[in-house]
């Protein structure tokens, strides 16, 4: 059974003080959690500082982005040596807001992947549709397409250590999630392509995470679905009480809600 995954993605929130008092809230509230894999995922600044404050926790850390070359002239960017040197252990690529705002396509991050997974970085991979392409019914389409180029080329022993996030563009930070069937829809077609071009072992291997609007009150709901193995978080991270919640809500689901 895959434990839930629970990663933070704090975007460009939280100077290095703010992101130390946010961890310590964090560490207290889910100190007692076993069968959950909390990440959180902090800005470039406060990577450090928080790693030091993450020893001895079993909370892990990860890096919002990175560039997929290890050094060279690229102004601005930061490489998978540098965040791993940090102690980073998860990486987000492809978000949809670098897709949306920064013009990342799918080649570059099916780069990015092939690097982290180079240097020992787990990379967690997002894909999702806009609202556009759900309302004209392109939506299971789309997020093939990103998939396939995403994960180009790469064996069935690298896919087997990448973990997956749909993020429907139009429920991230809207308020507006998906409703559990509609993230189960798409996460059961996600690993029935898996399954397809990878083979069933490694396709039950694979995290599958939900994104987009997550908060304590409907976690349980997600979760409890067979192909919603646990989440990446936004606005809901930015606070030690619904970040814990979320994880403490998502074990326990897990413990009864998929026992089955
Ligand atoms: P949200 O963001 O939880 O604020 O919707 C999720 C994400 O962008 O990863």
């Amino acid at each position: 059974m895959r434990k839930p995954l629970i990663a933070g993605n704090w975007k460009m929130f939280k100077t290095t003080e703010e992101a130390l008092s946010l961890v310590e809230g964090i560490r207290a509230g889910v100190h007692k959690v076993t069968n959950c894999t909390v990440v959180i995922c902090p800005p470039f600044t406060a990577l450090d500082a928080v790693a030091k404050a993450l020893k001895g926790s079993s909370v892990d850390l990860g890096a919002q982005n990175m560039h997929p070359q290890t050094e060279g002239a690229y102004t601005g960017e930061i490489s998978p040596v540098m965040i791993k040197e940090l102690g980073c252990r998860y990486v987000i690529l492809g978000h949809s807001e670098r897709r949306q705002y920064f013009g990342e396509s799918d080649l570059f991050i099916n780069q990015k992947v092939k690097t982290a997974i180079k240097y020992s970085l787990i990379p967690i991979v997002c894909v999702g549709e806009t609202l556009e392409q759900r309302e004209s019914k392109q939506f299971l389409e789309v997020v093939k397409k990103q998939i396939d180029c995403s994960l180009a080329d790469l064996t069935k022993e690298d896919i087997a250590k990448v973990v997956l996030a749909y993020e429907p563009v139009w429920a991230i930070g809207t308020g507006r999630t998906a409703s559990p069937e509609q993230a189960e829809q798409m996460q059961s077609y996600i690993r029935r392509l898996l399954n397809e071009k990878y083979g069933q072992d490694v396709a039950q291997k694979i995290w599958i995470l939900y994104g987009g609007s997550v908060k304590p009150d409907n976690m349980a709901a997600l979760i409890a679905k067979p192909n919603v193995d646990g989440a990446l978080v936004g606005g809901a991270s930015l606070k030690a009480e619904s970040f814990t919640e979320i994880v403490l809500n998502a074990a326990k689901e897990s413990l009864v809600g998929k026992a089955s």
